[in-house]
């Protein structure tokens, strides 16, 4: 038995003790999460390319709000930007970003840029296990090459690669980390057996061991797919319920009565994940000459959501008279999702781009999102929520807890004290009293 090979069986009672130490190579929403947790029971290195990141992590500040503050305070994870401080590592644990391009295909970038920065700093007997989201084959095709050429190893051989992909849903205080079951996969039964092992020691609920990569990498662009292909059907009943001048709401929660309906609602699909995932999917499976009709036509409706919104904004605003040009319209909400500061990839900006062709510029309030986040990403700059006090029409774009409490005194003294002025209201995600609403005078659509 080769050296390397030795080296590694012993790789999980090492770590455990402390002889060793795990890396976790992007501090991200994915991340730091699992950086703090693997802290709990071992040593571990925090590397993040960001400079700033890693300042903010130092002096105790969670930017992603997944951990908090005190939590970030107490870690023992030896956070840093160096990365040759990635040689001291023998357990690595990737969690970059894989976007999109422009035109929709995998942006690859910061996964083979990373695999360069660890295979630099790799040596004999490691593991390295991608979480970052792919399609099958990236790990195998694309990052085992790099880090072969750039450490002068061989996988399988002096080291090992694994994949097992991350499923934390940001914002989502009952899924943790810690209690949704976890895919790993290895390059061979041995790598999978340990990597199975060193992931138990933070997954209370367990692991799944996947036969191999592929498997690991399919399951989870699936089952974003498959999300994003269930909102976009009740994306595409809710346009025609619009037509129908049906209520969607009410039709999902008479349909939700049946015991197998599925509980998905309408909604714009933003984030990383999503909304990105299936593209991952869809750019493999076109290389393989297969050109998806369900999956595509799902990113289609999807992608579609935001000037559907903004052209029934529009509508609202004419059929009240109002003149269009003219009109306040204050958004609440641009991060993707409810209760997350997360700004990246929004659909909320669909909204706003179709409102600005009608010449009409939106206010936009978010008390979750960072103003320098909207600013760099979008040029929106954000307002104190209780700035509003004029508006024409109310978006209600995204769910966040403090929207959904709001009351209808708060509401009004959004609008302004106008006689006899028409009060529109779009709230995109159903999260208000509908018939309260109703009944204090106010124009209501909801998708
Ligand atoms: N956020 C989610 O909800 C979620 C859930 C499941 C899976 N994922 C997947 O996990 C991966 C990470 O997502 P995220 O939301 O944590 O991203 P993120 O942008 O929050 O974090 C990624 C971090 O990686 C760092 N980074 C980028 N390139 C690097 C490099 N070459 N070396 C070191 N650090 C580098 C960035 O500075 C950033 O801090 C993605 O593939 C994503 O699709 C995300």
């Amino acid at each position: 038995m080769k050296e390397g090979n030795y080296q590694m069986m012993k790789l999980y009672e090492r770590l455990v003790n402390k002889g060793e130490k795990i890396s976790v190579v992007g501090l991200g929403y994915v991340g730091m999460p699992i950086a703090v947790a693997f802290a709990k029971k071992v040593d571990v290195i925090g590397f993040d390319l960001s400079k700033q990141k890693i300042e903010q992590y130092k002096s105790g500040i969670d930017p992603t709000n997944e951990v908090g503050d005190q939590v970030i305070r107490n870690t023992t994870v030896d956070f840093t930007s160096e990365p040759s401080k990635l040689r001291d590592a023998k357990f690595h644990v990737v969690a970059v970003p894989t976007p999109v391009n422009a035109d929709k295909t995998p942006d690859l970038t910061p996964i083979e840029g990373v695999s360069r920065t660890i295979g630099r700093n790799l040596t004999e007997g490691s593991i390295v296990v991608y979480e970052s989201t792919v399609y099958p084959g990236v790990t195998e095709d694309v990052c085992i090459p790099i880090l072969e050429s750039e450490s002068g190893l061989k996988c399988g051989i002096d080291f090992k690669v694994g994949y097992s992909p991350e499923r934390i849903n940001p914002g989502d205080k009952v899924h943790r980390l810690e209690n949704i079951t976890k895919i790993v996969s290895g390059v061979d039964q041995e790598s999978l057996a340990e990597i199975a092992k060193v992931y138990e020691l933070i997954i209370d609920v367990g692991v799944h061991r996947a036969s191999n990569i592929k498997v690991a990498e399919a399951a989870k662009v699936v089952e974003n797919s498959q999300r994003d292909i269930n909102i976009a059907f009740m994306n595409e009943l809710a346009m025609v319920f619009d037509r129908m001048g049906v209520d969607t709401q009410e039709v999902v929660e008479a349909m939700n009565t049946k015991w197998n309906a599925l509980k998905f609602t309408p909604g714009l699909v933003g984030g990383h994940c999503i909304g990105v995932d299936p593209y991952y999917f869809l750019y493999e499976a076109e290389k393989l000459g297969y050109h998806s009709q369900i999956i595509l036509s799902g990113r289609k409706i999807n992608d579609g959501m935001g000037a559907f919104i903004a052209d029934a904004i529009i509508k609202e605003l004419i059929l009240a008279n109002k003149v269009v040009k003219q009109a306040k319209v204050a958004i609440l909400g641009i991060t993707f999702k409810e209760n997350c500061p997360d700004t990246r990839n929004s659909k909320v900006e669909d909204i706003i781009q179709r409102l600005n062709h009608y010449e009409i510029e939106p206010i936009v309030v978010d008390p979750y999102a960072e103003s320098k986040d909207a600013k760099s990403e979008y040029g929106v700059d954000l307002v104190p929520f209780d700035t509003i006090n004029d508006a024409d029409c109310l978006v209600f774009a995204v769910a966040h807890d403090i929207f959904k409490n709001i009351t209808t005194e708060r509401l009004d003294s959004m609008f302004g004290q106008h006689p006899n002025k028409e009060k529109i209201i779009v709230d995109v995600k159903s999260i208000l009293d509908k018939e309260k609403i109703k009944k204090a005078g106010y124009s209501y659509w909801s998708l």
